[in-house]
């Protein structure tokens, strides 16, 4: 509950601030540009884009295709994009009451205004917001039937963090097929091992400046494990998450987005406490890895007991 709020909260600061975020979003596209021109050599405007996991909010995949990206996505929940009772529907079929009342709640309350400033934003940068209900696909991205060789970028926020190891592996073997020989797929997993790896609102980015009395302790996940994520988490760490990419993939490069996220937190009593962790892995917030295909696609053989090590805790 008190998670829900603080979110309700964040999305009312958001809007409250006006078109400035869906000026970012859209300000992501270029960054998405610049990192495929950067990694392939290749102009965006040429490639087929794949999102995995586009969200409740497919901003930026919206984005995307309104400024005339060939881009589509999957995502396994349906996302509510005109408010109508089959939506709604199919939001209750596939993720019960529970999902179906927190997505109307954030259509009614949040998603059309979001809407508008995107389109705002849009405007200003000489386009205007198109929704194409049918590149939002719907459905476990490992099962999804892609031809071989046809995606040149493949892009996935804040999504790995949550896939059982079984689809990983599956996933990441497919991704390998899907992506052209010149193909790029950037993953940002938040990973497990920093602040607000445990997914608990009140240590995310956005609120780590708010100085309030917080109901858990910094990397509590880590430590206490007294409250938990109302959401799957498959707990890697990042040197897990490297096994496993190199296993169908080179790493071309790789980066901490939010470089030492929560410092300030960081005591010494809780270093001492978390001694199994390298400093720089506790102030890890998301992670960028920017994958490319190993040709021919050959999987390297399969992670060992060993290897399974660097997962769990
Ligand atoms: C935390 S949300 C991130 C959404 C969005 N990428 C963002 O950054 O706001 C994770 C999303 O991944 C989706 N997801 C999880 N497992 C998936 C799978 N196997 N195939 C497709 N989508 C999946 C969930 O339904 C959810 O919408």
């Amino acid at each position: 509950m008190a998670e829900n709020y603080r979110f309700f909260r964040m999305r009312m600061r958001l809007l409250k601030q006006g078109r400035a975020p869906y000026r970012a979003v859209v300000r992501s596209t270029i960054d998405l540009e610049t990192a495929f021109l950067r990694l392939t050599g290749r102009n965006l405007r040429e490639a087929r884009i794949y999102e995995i996991g586009y969200g409740q909010r497919p901003m930026r995949l919206l984005a995307l295709q309104s400024l005339g990206y060939d881009a589509r996505g999957v995502d396994l929940d349906p996302p509510v994009i005109r408010g109508s009772m089959s939506e709604f529907r199919s939001i209750a079929r596939a993720g019960g009451s529970r999902r179906l009342v927190k997505s109307a709640v954030r259509h009614f309350l949040f998603d059309r205004a979001e809407r508008r400033h995107l389109d705002k934003a849009l405007r200003e940068a000489g386009a205007q917001l198109r929704i194409d209900i049918r590149r939002l696909d719907v459905g476990n991205a490992a099962e999804m039937e892609i031809p071989e060789g046809s995606i040149d970028l493949i892009y996935s926020d804040n999504v790995f963090e949550h896939l059982p190891p079984d689809v990983m592996e599956i996933l990441c073997a497919r991704m390998a097929k899907w992506l052209s020989p010149q193909g790029v797929a950037l993953v940002m997993p938040d990973v497990f091992s920093g602040i607000a790896g445990g997914h608990l609102t009140e240590w995310y980015a956005d609120f780590l400046s708010d100085r309030y009395q917080r109901r858990t302790e910094p990397w509590e996940h880590l430590r206490k494990r007294r409250a938990r994520a109302d959401c799957y988490l498959n707990e890697f760490r990042l040197e897990y998450y490297r096994r496993l990419f190199r296993r169908h993939f080179h790493i071309a490069e790789e980066w901490n987005v939010e470089e030492g996220l929560g410092g300030e937190f960081l005591t010494d009593e809780i270093r001492q406490e978390l001694s199994e962790y390298d400093v720089e892995e506790l102030l890890l917030g998301r992670y960028r890895f920017a994958l490319k295909a190993r040709l021919p696609h050959v999987a390297c053989p399969a992670l060992q007991p060993d290897d399974q090590a660097h997962w769990k805790l």
